[in-house]
């Protein structure tokens, strides 16, 4: 039987590369999004161009009581589950306003804690799978212009750490992936230096290869891990002066 991977926020530009990355690699695609109509012409083209299964699921991650009934529904239990919705949101608007806030909060940390406890469970059950969650550098420190978002996702890095540590004992693997910038929707704003930069393509053949690598923790672009080191050494009483 062919495998298959779960994508959890399967709209966005990376998700969809990869998708495409993993359906070329024969494996079946579930693509799970809020609006899973708005994914058919992927789904289609997954199956003409691949020749592969491919399927459309509802799901919001801050639906949170929706998630084992979400997962239930599945047609096959996915051997492999990527995490890869996330909200950068707007840092100024979350200072003063909560509703914003939390939307980052809940997006980012609870709706990925919330689905991820339940497919836990199932793979632990089974004692097999592959959990994959896209978190970011920006959980590496905090800074001044996303330390909402860069808190959440220091908090996914961190439960994607020790659910490896569970997982483990199960023989079932789990794996971080942190990439630095990634020309995408989120940062279609910003402006980003290019030799740093991503694109969604590069981040799908890295998570695909290391996933088969049964790697733990991966930067993408890979020489974020070196910036990282750099940025996570600067003395705190230089750091809090800087405005970043
Ligand atoms: N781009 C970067 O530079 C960068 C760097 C580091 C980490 N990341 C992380 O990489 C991942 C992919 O990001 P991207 O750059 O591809 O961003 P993106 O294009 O903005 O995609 C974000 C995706 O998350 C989905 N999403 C947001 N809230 C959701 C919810 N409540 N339920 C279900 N799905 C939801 C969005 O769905 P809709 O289509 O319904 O809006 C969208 O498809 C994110 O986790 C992001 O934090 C990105």
């Amino acid at each position: 039987m062919i495998p298959t991977v779960l994508i959890l926020g399967a709209g966005s530009d990376m998700a969809v590369a990869i998708a495409r990355k993993y359906a070329s690699e024969s494996y079946a695609i579930q693509l799970a999004a809020r609006r899973p109509e708005q994914l058919h012409a992927l789904q289609q083209d997954l199956q003409i161009r691949h020749n592969t299964t491919a399927t459309t699921h509802a799901f919001d991650a801050t639906d949170f009581d929706s998630h084992a009934a979400f997962y239930q529904s599945l047609p096959v239990k996915p051997e492999i589950v990527i995490c890869v919705f996330g909200y950068l949101g707007d840092q100024e608007k979350g200072q003063r306003d909560w509703q914003e806030a939390s939307r980052i909060l809940h997006t980012n940390y609870t709706g990925a804690v919330s689905i991820l406890n339940v497919v836990a469970e199932d793979m632990a059950a089974r004692k097999s799978g592959t959990i994959i969650g896209i978190s970011s550098v920006a959980g590496e420190r905090g800074r001044m212009s996303n330390y909402l978002y860069g808190s959440a996702k220091a908090g996914f890095t961190a439960y994607l750490s020790g659910l490896r540590n569970r997982l483990f004992h199960t023989g079932v693997h789990v794996m971080s992936v942190q990439p630095g910038f990634v020309n995408t929707r989120m940062t279609e704003n910003l402006s980003l230096p290019p030799l740093l930069t991503a694109q969604p393509e590069q981040v799908a053949k890295d998570v695909f290869k290391a996933a088969a690598k049964k790697k733990n923790v991966i930067y993408t672009k890979w020489f974020w891990r070196y910036i990282m080191l750099i940025i996570r050494n600067i003395p705190e009483f230089i750091f809090k002066k800087l405005k970043l």
